[in-house]
């Protein structure tokens, strides 16, 4: 089938069709042109159309008509109305029933083709954007997330009917137990899943790039803010922002952040008149925020407004029935990526996954899949292949492998991770520890350069 594009184009001028269709052709699109709106209409009916084209003032059926019965049909296709000069109030009727564009007569061909190029591309972005959002709506559906134990079943339980509520929500879990993964399935799950899930690590980033990545800045609020920039919280705008760590905000931040949760308003850095959003807020924790409480270190406050429910992610030894099932899943999620046929773990081998400790549950436990079938050759992951990557005792991982040496044996994405963590390392030893001279070396903003040096656990002692 050819993949050129159909144009259905409709004016009561033969001769303004055929040019249209003429110069639409000369660019490799598929026009078909018809004087009687009524009859384009029933063609617009009967076969599939990428765009429509119509005159708006036409005898017998008007371009508003069309417009209409042509949205009726197909709301998201693009309608670009032609128009004179005396039809300027229904232009804007036109644009308010959904027209994309307007055409004003008479038009130079290269306009015509601009246009038409332009409401292509428009329609072609929406369907990529349906498409990953349902991609993203199928990846964070309850049924992926596995959890067969009484444990993880009450909690999913839990999780469907708190996810279409706007209640803030606190997830707490130690690491690697799902926290985000929930998060997200509550976001996808929710009346705001067309909206924007932001997420942002609390614990990342310094107080002051923490305060202007969420809030955001008015121009000349500090030296280098040449351009006024808005905050994840107006990314987040109608839809979920996801504070991750959140044990680790600052007190400063914990007090701004308190304010917008009763206020729904907030200040942009060097802002006096305040912002408004509509957000739902999520957080995830795996410190214990009553301890933090006690010790002054997190307001009380603000723990109870983020905490309208909580959600708490059992850790995977109190949950071992579910490995097994885990280990399938990420077993299928690999074939299905690099389209191989792994069918599952030795029995012996089983038996050692589900007497682990998992410290770093389940992303551990996931890692550990992805490792041993990279290199496993059979059908089965043997126990000696899983022997390579855990430590039978502690079930600590031992494929990390010390700094500078690559091991062949790790999974490509495990060792481009090990080799930028060994270059972030070694810049920042160049640059006795400047962060800031040391990302622009690196050719990378400082808040990336944060969120790695954070994400590898760099510590000071490395460099
Ligand atoms: N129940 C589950 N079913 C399937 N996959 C899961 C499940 N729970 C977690 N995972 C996967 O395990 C990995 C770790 O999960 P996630 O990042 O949500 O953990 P976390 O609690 O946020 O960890 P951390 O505290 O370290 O940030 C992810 O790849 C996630 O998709
Ligand atoms: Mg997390």
């Amino acid at each position: 089938m050819s993949d050129k594009k159909r144009i259905l184009l409709i004016d009561n001028e033969a001769g303004l069709c055929r040019m249209m269709e003429q110069i639409l052709l000369d660019h490799g699109y598929l026009p078909r042109s018809y004087t009687s709106p009524r009859q384009a209409v029933e063609e617009f009916k009967a076969s599939a159309w990428d765009l429509v084209i119509s005159d708006i003032k036409m005898p017998g059926m008007s371009g508003l008509e069309v417009l209409q019965a042509i949205k009726a049909k197909q709301h998201d296709i693009p309608v670009i109305m032609i128009t004179a000069y005396a039809t300027v109030e229904m232009s804007i009727q036109a644009l308010r029933k959904g027209a994309y564009d307007m055409l004003t007569k008479p038009f130079e061909p290269d306009e015509l083709v601009y246009r038409v190029k332009n409401a292509l591309q428009q329609r072609q972005l929406l369907e990529e954007n349906r498409e990953l959002r349902a991609e993203l709506e199928e990846k964070f559906r309850f049924e992926n997330i596995i959890g067969a134990c009484e444990g993880l079943k009450s909690v999913l339980e839990r999780v469907g009917k708190v996810a279409v509520r706007d209640t803030s929500i606190l997830i707490t879990g130690e690491s690697g137990t799902g926290k985000e993964l929930i998060a997200q399935a509550i976001h996808y799950n929710s009346p705001r899943r067309e909206k924007k899930f932001v997420a942002i690590n609390c614990g990342a980033l310094p107080e002051n790039l923490l305060e202007s990545e969420l809030f955001g800045y008015k121009k000349g609020a500090f030296t280098g803010a040449t351009e006024s920039r808005s905050g994840l919280l107006e990314t987040a705008s109608g839809g979920t922002l996801f504070l991750d760590e959140v044990g680790n905000l600052p007190m400063n931040v914990q007090k701004t952040l308190l304010r917008f949760l009763q206020e729904k308003e907030f200040h942009r850095l060097g802002d006096t008149s305040p912002t408004r959003v509509d957000i739902r807020v999520l957080s995830a924790t795996n410190s214990d925020l009553k301890e933090a409480i006690k010790s002054g270190a997190f307001r009380e406050d603000l723990y109870y407004r983020l905490n309208v429910v909580n959600i708490h992610l059992p850790p995977l030894r109190e949950r071992c029935s579910d490995i097994p099932l885990l280990a399938a899943h990420f077993i299928t999620l690999q074939n299905q990526k690099f389209k191989t046929a792994t069918i599952g773990f030795e029995s012996e081998a089983l038996h050692i996954l589900c007497s682990c400790e998992w410290p770093g549950n389940i992303r551990q436990l996931k890692n550990v899949v992805e490792a041993c079938m990279a290199i496993e050759t059979g059908e089965y992951i043997s126990k000696d292949t899983l022997a390579q990557f855990i430590d039978a005792d502690t079930c600590r991982n031992s494929a990390s492998g010390e700094a500078g040496q690559i091991s062949l044996d790790v999974p490509y994405s495990t060792a481009l991770e090990h080799f930028e963590a060994d270059l972030l390392k070694g810049l920042l030893k160049r640059h006795a520890g400047n962060i800031d001279s040391a990302a622009r070396e690196a050719g990378m903003n400082m808040v990336t350069m944060y969120r790695k040096i954070k994400r590898y656990g760099i510590r000071k002692e490395d460099y």
